[in-house]
């Protein structure tokens, strides 16, 4: 299966990369800048288009890696060529295959591809990527060569209903992006509390590093520990007396999904009070 794509950015390099190392099948780049699209075929020996419809018609399979607001509009170009029996691709986690309108017309066959990963760098992600799991959605009756076109390269695969791509972007983002948040609200409470930024690390590796190997291990709930486990009410009290603010309400809102997994590894407590407490403290 001979694979171009559309897009020379950080995904497209990475998985080019990978396709090109792995299965000896990437066509190569086209892209909306030349020279995105030259740097990219130069890192894996591949071709690059300064004409579209050239690189669709040499490609198979069409990976469309620009920006999620680009993928509708490059579709929109592309559903005009000549694509019969063609897989395309992209690889947005929010949005799903569904952004190929009227592909049913043109004989060509869509998926969205999306790697559970933070992929930061064109040149050396590729090497991450059999770390993450790709979920797979699109036509049923191809999905299999797309999956086996990823798991030939060494990739991990899992196929998921497009009714849920949203609720899915958005949980990946929880355990991505809202990390960073809650990193940051960690990092300016203890500013507050004369912390100067190069101790920051030192003072919160133990713990962040700590608590993603316990859960990892051994769930969310038996990697709990802490007040809300203990049903301390008076210093979660305390602590919601000192914060302010979003951080404040960080603290609130996350303590009550933490008291969520506190119940259920504890059914015989009666967390009522800490309830009640957290409940009541709305901005
Ligand atoms: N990065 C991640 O962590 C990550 C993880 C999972 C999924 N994704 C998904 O992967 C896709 C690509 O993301 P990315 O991070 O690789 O983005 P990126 O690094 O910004 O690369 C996008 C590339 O597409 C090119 N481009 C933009 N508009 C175009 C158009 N209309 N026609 C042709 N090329 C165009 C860009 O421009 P130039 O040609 O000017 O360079 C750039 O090379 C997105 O759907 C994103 O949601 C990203």
């Amino acid at each position: 299966m001979k694979v171009g794509f559309v897009g020379a950015g950080k995904v497209g390099c990475s998985l080019g990369m990978l396709f090109a190392t792995t299965q000896h099948n990437l066509v190569g780049f086209y892209s909306r800048t030349s020279t995105s699209a030259k740097d990219a075929a130069d890192f894996t020996k591949s071709k690059h288009f300064q004409n579209l419809e050239t690189l669709i018609k040499e490609s198979d399979t069409v990976f469309i890696t620009v920006p999620d607001d680009a993928i509708g509009k490059v579709w929109d170009s592309i559903k005009h060529m000549s694509i019969a029996g063609k897989m395309i691709c992209h690889c947005s986690g929010s949005l799903s295959s569904k952004i190929f309108r009227d592909i049913e017309e043109t004989g060509a066959f869509g998926f969205s591809v999306h790697p559970l990963l933070a992929v930061s760098d064109r040149y050396s992600s590729y090497k991450e990527l059999p770390k993450a799991l790709f979920t797979i959605e699109g036509n049923e009756g191809h999905i299999g060569e797309i999956k086996s076109l990823l798991e030939k390269s060494g990739l991990k695969t899992v196929s998921i209903d497009v009714s849920v791509k949203t609720r899915y972007h958005g949980a990946a983002v929880m355990c991505s992006n809202l990390v960073v948040a809650l990193v940051q609200a960690t990092q300016d409470e203890l500013r507050k509390c004369g912390f100067y930024d190069a101790q920051l690390g030192d003072a919160i590796a133990p713990l962040l590093l700590g608590n993603v190997n316990k859960v990892l291990s051994v769930g969310t709930k038996d990697a709990l520990t802490g007040p809300i486990e203990r049903n301390d009410v008076g210093t979660v009290e305390k602590h919601l007396a000192v914060f302010s603010d979003i951080d404040r309400e960080i603290y609130r809102i996350l303590s009550i999904k933490t008291l969520e997994v506190a119940k259920e590894k504890h059914p015989e407590s009666d967390y009522s009070q800490l309830e009640l407490l957290l409940n009541n403290q709305e901005d």
